[in-house]
């Protein structure tokens, strides 16, 4: 090892390429990042893993620029360094994709890729070298094997297409470490496989990643290191051969937790229909059709699963058959009665329990309290009030009940619900539908955001209702939670069921290729639509 290690801050070697020493970062009295240690080694993929809201974004965000520390340090192959912007972090070799795309949708491939580092021309520094931009254009995307048209406009890419003009733009800009933002939590099965091997080729090439995932499989598969941050602070450091996924978890989560959810079901004959939706219509914002004579039949026990890749109509229609949208056409019966384009409070009553997708928008009341959050939807009726006078020992008695039976952790009792966590904010909102007793629930992303053990509770809620005979529509991009929980599964695919496939028989695969609009042909294999 070259003689130069001795300069370096006690712990970093040669090898560590990127390194933070008591990193912290406050939002006025929020600790969101809480004396972070980070080692990431040259040439390797560094995961890291945490729950939401742990500080992952926070932490890579000062890494780029993006936010600058509260107090700690930054060490860049050993050198101390501040980085006042993004720029600066390139400039520096760092690059970053961000969970929620910053491409410009009018212009092409090309245009995005060298948006803001354009390249002088030789003798007139003030003309743009066009052919020598788009030549490095060609050149990395045959080097990386990304099959993009570099003429083409991101309006007309698939969102893994435009995630690789994101990471393009980065690799234009010769960066060597890599920080990808839960990268894959936009993409379909079969774009993630794609999206793990170029990975992998990238490490190939020698560049160094960060990868944030919650998504303990893909992580298993292709990282080398993992570090677990839970609540802002460093909570471990393993190798990856080291550990596994159950390991990880509990590290995650502080205790262990089941993976995949015990669901024993036994279909029985004398089923009900709970939920028969007809020919549901309705437009989005520009006057497209986003759900499409969308059809199916819910039967008491039974869980019906709904999946498919974020914007393909999935959001609109639960939204209609939770009384928050009106459908244009088609009709919608619940136990034998019409209640198409009823409001939510007449179908809550009717007994329905809606888990919306927007907790915060739709599930809670942010500036009430618990209690408050807890009774919505029943504050007037006994035994919460009698003749407008509010009961508050029953209130919070009954607050009490929830926050017991289904683990709900607070600081405060009285407290606002915008203290609590995501896990245990979607836990209230579950535990206030099911203490209802509805006959239907319909779930929309029930664990999206939550950790893993609240995942596990939430799974177990629904089952166990399943099991007493509701019926359940569940709505999920999470393709394991679909699998797991659902007896039939729905493939939405811009705004129709384009298949429904049995949990039991199906493959990933098959319903990766229905994601993403590939139907099984029998005579010619696969056709899209
Ligand atoms: N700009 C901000 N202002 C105030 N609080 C923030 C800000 N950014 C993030 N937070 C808070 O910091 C915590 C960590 O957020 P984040 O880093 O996005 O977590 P993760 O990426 O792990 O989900 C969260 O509680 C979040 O609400
Ligand atoms: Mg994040």
């Amino acid at each position: 090892m070259p003689s130069g290690t001795a300069s370096f801050p006690p712990g970093v070697d040669m090898e560590t390429i990127l390194s933070t020493k008591a990193l912290t970062k406050k939002f006025g009295g929020f600790t969101a990042n809480d004396q972070i240690f980070l080692t990431v080694h040259e040439g390797q993929i560094k995961a890291i893993v945490g729950e939401n809201g742990a500080g992952k974004t926070t932490l890579m965000n000062m890494l780029y620029g993006e936010l600058q520390p509260t107090s700690g340090e930054i060490f860049l192959r050993g050198e101390k360094v501040e980085f006042s912007s993004p720029r600066d972090a390139i400039t520096k070799g760092i690059g970053m994709v961000h969970q929620h795309f910053m491409l410009v949708p009018s212009m092409t491939v090309y245009e995005n890729i060298v948006l803001g580092a354009e390249i002088p021309g030789e003798h007139l520094k003030f003309l743009i070298d066009r052919k020598e931009e788009k030549r490095r254009c060609q050149s990395l995307t045959e080097k990386y094997g990304y099959d993009l048209d570099l003429n083409e406009k991101i309006s007309e890419l698939s969102i893994g297409e435009q995630q690789k003009v994101e990471i393009l733009k980065m690799l234009y800009r010769d960066v060597d470490i890599l920080i990808l933002d839960e990268p894959t939590s936009v993409l379909t099965p079969q774009e993630v496989d794609e999206f793990l091997k170029q990975l992998v080729d990238l490490k190939a090439k020698g560049k160094t990643i960060i990868l944030i995932s919650h998504k303990l499989r893909e992580i298993m598969g292709v990282s080398d290191e993992i570090t677990v941050i839970k609540r802002g602070k460093t909570i471990g450091n393993v190798k990856t051969e080291e550990t596994s996924e159950p390991a990880l978890a509990q590290m995650m989560v502080g205790r262990k937790v089941l993976l995949t959810v015990q669901n024993q079901y036994k279909p029985t004959d004398n089923k009900r229909v709970m939920l028969q939706v007809k020919n549901l219509q309705t437009n989005d914002r520009l006057g497209k059709l986003a759900v499409d004579h969308v059809s199916f039949t819910i039967h008491s026990g039974e869980v019906f699963g709904i999946v498919g890749v974020d914007g393909n109509g999935q959001t609109e229609l639960v939204k209609i058959l939770s009384g928050m949208m009106e459908a244009t056409g088609g009709t919608v019966e619940y136990n034998g009665q019409e209640i198409t384009n009823c409001l939510s409070d007449q179908l809550r009553k009717s007994g329905i329990g809606i888990i919306p997708e927007d907790r915060y928008g739709e599930g809670l009341c942010q500036e009430m309290s618990l209690c408050q959050n807890a009774i919505a939807g029943a504050v007037t009726s006994k035994p919460f009030s009698r003749h407008a006078v509010f009961n508050r020992k029953q209130i919070n008695e009954y607050c009490q009940h929830l926050i017991d039976a289904y683990q709900i952790h607070i600081a405060d009792f009285n407290g606002n619900v915008s203290q609590l966590s995501g896990g245990n904010a979607q836990k209230l909102i579950v535990a206030r539908e099911m203490e209802g007793e509805p006959r239907l629930l319909i779930a929309c992303q029930p664990t999206r955001g939550v950790d893993i053990g609240a995942i596990e509770f939430i799974h177990r809620q629904i089952i166990d209702f399943r099991d007493r005979g509701g019926a359940v529509l569940l709505v999920s991009s999470e393709l394991n939670e679909i699998l797991s929980l659902s007896d039939r599964i729905g493939v939405m695919y811009k705004g129709k069921i384009i298949g429904e496939v049995d949990p039991r028989t199906t493959t990933e695969t098959e319903i990766g290729l229905l994601m993403a609009g590939m139907v099984p042909d029998l005579e010619n294999g696969i056709r899209s639509i």
